[in-house]
């Protein structure tokens, strides 16, 4: 065992119900990044995802597709390893629903609801979203066009009735507010925390947790005909994964409580006020951070698969690059916010930053040293203070990115490591290496080896968001160890280290009209 700090992060597990589209790939994405940090800052990390493949919605899906919801579940969350492959996710684990594994986590965590007191058998009658997988009260519904009442979320509402077994959520609306407010960053971004509280003040109901009229789902213990509401199965993953409920299980005691649940702000409610409910009446710490992120439109238009204007994360790889991808989705919007895709911005952003930013700095850079210093780095002679000031700037910029990337700041986080380019951009204007070379060959040479071993840093800093780009920046320039221990002065590039002929990394994007389906 080390005793390194731990870090613990989790999706939201994805519905099975249809493939995977930008909005899935953007919340495990700002999770990959996060887990990325983490362990090049040192940490032990877990990094969770996986998919949710119980209930109505998955059930009526399967049936739909005239197969057996097994063999659905099967096929649909293979394409979600796929999307975490392609999009180079660092996930540790992925968990399917409909594990063993994961039955008797979840079955055992209602065992542990009912001694505790908190379960009983009643009879619901009221409405549900199949759509949502969640029960909406008579005064949250409004009136569609056709008559037909709808969820807040504009999905549409049935009436049910049947025999249930409620949790006692209401129990525990006091100790919820008080927990808000005594832990004003349980829920990022802080408008989201006010949104929970006041629904939470407003007055808890109980909740419905077992359904009778369909199957497909996790069995209540010893109750036959009754199956657990999906939202109680798919919440409990994050214990499942962990080994719960062997409590012993070191990977249990090490990382639970999760550092953070990212998460979605349509699925907010679930995890800010029903699942610190379930896990105070199990007596069980709370997660530390659920941040709620905000959803992406389309070319200003809501993304439904009914409008057809779905976007196919596959499709944006295969046309613009996956670190061009990544990068855009967590740098144009201020995460939090809800962000409008357009192809138009993607590739002016990607241009602006990525080929004409750090792929130019790096490109004049080791073409430079390529062609006028043998192909090797060359030595450097005397510091100056502006040199030691760029050479020291990405580590004193990582104690501000840390704490950027601990409120998930990820645009501002990304600001800072621009400033270092632009820094460095700044330098070479003013030092001018080119014409050091008619007069000053020792001067050159140390200009060129401080905007290396800087691009060296900047590539340190740029793996959680580019991986691939990262690694191949930093192939060039013969780095081996690059963690963030090695910022500064400690990973020094070494004089005599051959420089290839540099290809450039950040090839420039022309925008391309999407394929039509
Ligand atoms: N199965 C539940 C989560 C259970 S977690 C214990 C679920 N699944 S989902 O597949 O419908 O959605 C998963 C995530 O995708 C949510 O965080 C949701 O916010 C996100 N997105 C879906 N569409 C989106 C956009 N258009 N934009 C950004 N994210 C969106 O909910």
């Amino acid at each position: 065992m080390t005793d390194r700090p731990s870090y613990y992060v989790t999706t939201p597990i994805y519905y099975v119900n249809d493939v995977p589209h930008i909005g899935h790939a953007y919340t495990t994405l700002a999770s990959d990044v996060l887990a990325r940090f983490k362990r090049l800052d040192g940490y032990d990390v877990m990094f969770l995802t996986g998919t949710d493949e119980h209930g109505q919605k998955v059930e009526k899906s399967a049936e739909k597709a005239g197969i057996d919801p097994q063999a659905f579940c099967d096929k649909v969350s293979a394409r979600f390893r796929d999307l975490a492959e392609a999009m180079n996710f660092s996930n540790d684990q992925f968990i399917r629903t409909t594990e063993d594994r994961h039955k008797k986590a979840v079955q055992h965590l209602w065992n542990r609801l009912v001694d505790k007191g908190y379960i009983y058998e009643d009879k619901y009658a009221g409405w549900y979203s199949v759509r949502d997988e969640a029960f909406y009260a008579e005064d949250e519904l409004a009136q569609g066009n056709n008559g037909k009442k709808l969820a807040p979320t504009g999905a549409p509402v049935e009436w049910v009735e049947e025999p249930s077994f409620f949790f006692k959520l209401s129990a525990f609306q006091d100790r919820l507010v008080e927990y808000y407010d005594a832990n004003p960053d349980f829920v990022l971004p802080k408008s989201r925390l006010n949104e929970v509280r006041s629904f939470a003040s407003g007055g808890l109901q109980d909740l419905s947790i077992s359904r009778t009229t369909f199957s497909w789902g996790v069995p209540v213990p010893d109750v036959p005909g009754h199956i657990m509401y999906v939202w109680i199965d798919a919440l409990a993953n994050y214990l499942t994964a962990l080994g719960y409920p062997d409590e012993e299980n070191p990977d249990y005691s090490k990382f639970w409580p999760a550092d953070l649940h990212m998460v979605g702000k349509d699925i907010l409610r679930f995890h800010a006020v029903y699942w610190p409910a379930f896990l105070m009446a199990a007596d069980m710490p709370l997660p530390k951070r659920i941040f709620a992120h905000g959803w992406w439109t389309n070319e200003g238009q809501k993304i439904s698969k009914s409008l057809g204007n779905v976007i196919d994360p596959f499709e944006l790889i295969d046309t613009f690059g996956l670190d061009a991808v990544r990068f855009f989705l967590l740098r144009e919007v201020p995460f939090g916010n809800d962000g409008d895709f357009s192809r138009n911005s993607f590739v002016q952003r990607c241009n602006a930053d990525l080929a004409n930013g750090i792929g130019n700095l790096a490109q004049r850079t080791l073409s430079m040293i390529h062609k006028n210093c043998d192909g090797a780095l060359p030595d450097f002679s005397e510091l100056t203070s502006e040199d030691n000031e760029l050479l020291n700037l990405p580590k004193v910029t990582l104690e501000k990115i840390r704490e950027l990337m601990d409120r998930q700041a990820f645009n501002l986080a990304f600001d800072e490591i621009w400033r270092i380019v632009s820094a460095a951009d700044g330098y070479i204007s003013r030092e001018e290496p080119w014409a050091l070379k008619k007069t000053d060959i020792e001067r050159m040479k140390t200009v060129l080896f401080v905007l290396a071993d800087t691009i060296r840093q900047i590539g340190i800093l740029m793996q959680p968001i580019m991986p691939d780009s990262a690694d191949k920046l930093l192939n060039q320039l013969g780095v081996a160890e690059r963690t963030f221990t090695q910022l500064g002065e400690a990973g020094r590039l070494k004089p005599g280290t051959s420089i290839n002929k540099p290809q450039g990394v950040f090839p420039r994007l022309e925008l391309v009209e999407e394929a039509s389906a």
